[in-house]
């Protein structure tokens, strides 16, 4: 199991499960999540209850992995990626707890771009690269490159 930093400047919440070495950078806000083994989890990035992080991830700094994402094995997210969960928000919804949670599975070896946003409910394929600033809306095929807004499959 990895030490857990003492240090107020890291909040990892009881509940967080955390695998061997993963290495924690400082500003990390955890809660209700697993994360697997070897993983790097970047300052300033939040991951929230109801995630799974495979081994061997990177996620960059800044980044927000929001509840019900999954990320399976190697998977790499850039700094300021953003997940969704809910495509409909509304504060009312919230509220009285009858927004739908969308959830979301990213592959094993996948990577996303910095600052792409990924809208909840979409699958992205193993090993499929997202590119930087992209909004991805639906899934992404396996091995497949995408860019743009929305994003589109990416030809050169
Ligand atoms: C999408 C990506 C994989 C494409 O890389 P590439 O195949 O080398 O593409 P190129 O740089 O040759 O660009 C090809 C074309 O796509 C455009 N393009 C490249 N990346 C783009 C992106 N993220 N969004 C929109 N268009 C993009 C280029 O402007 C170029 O257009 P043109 O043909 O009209 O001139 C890459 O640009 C990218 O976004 N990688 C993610 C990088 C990243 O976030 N790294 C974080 C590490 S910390």
């Amino acid at each position: 199991m990895t030490r857990r930093p003492r240090s107020p400047l890291f909040r990892i919440a009881k509940d967080v499960v955390l695998g061997e070495r993963v290495t924690l950078n400082p500003f990390v806000n955890l809660y209700g999540c697993r994360i697997g083994d070897d993983c790097m989890i970047g300052t300033f990035v939040e991951i929230q209850r109801d995630v799974t992080v495979g081994a061997r991830c990177r996620i960059q700094s800044h980044s927000f992995i929001c509840s019900g994402v999954t990320l399976r094995d190697d998977v790499f997210v850039s700094h300021g990626v953003i997940f969704m969960n809910d495509r409909q928000p509304s504060a009312a919804g919230a509220r009285d707890g009858t927004w739908k949670l969308e959830r979301t599975e990213v592959m094993a070896a996948a990577s996303i771009g910095s600052g792409a946003l990924i809208m909840g409910g979409v699958t992205i394929g193993a090993g499929a690269m997202v590119g930087a600033g992209a909004v991805v809306l639906e899934d992404v095929p396996p091995g497949a490159v995408v860019a743009g807004v929305p994003a589109r499959l990416f030809s050169r």
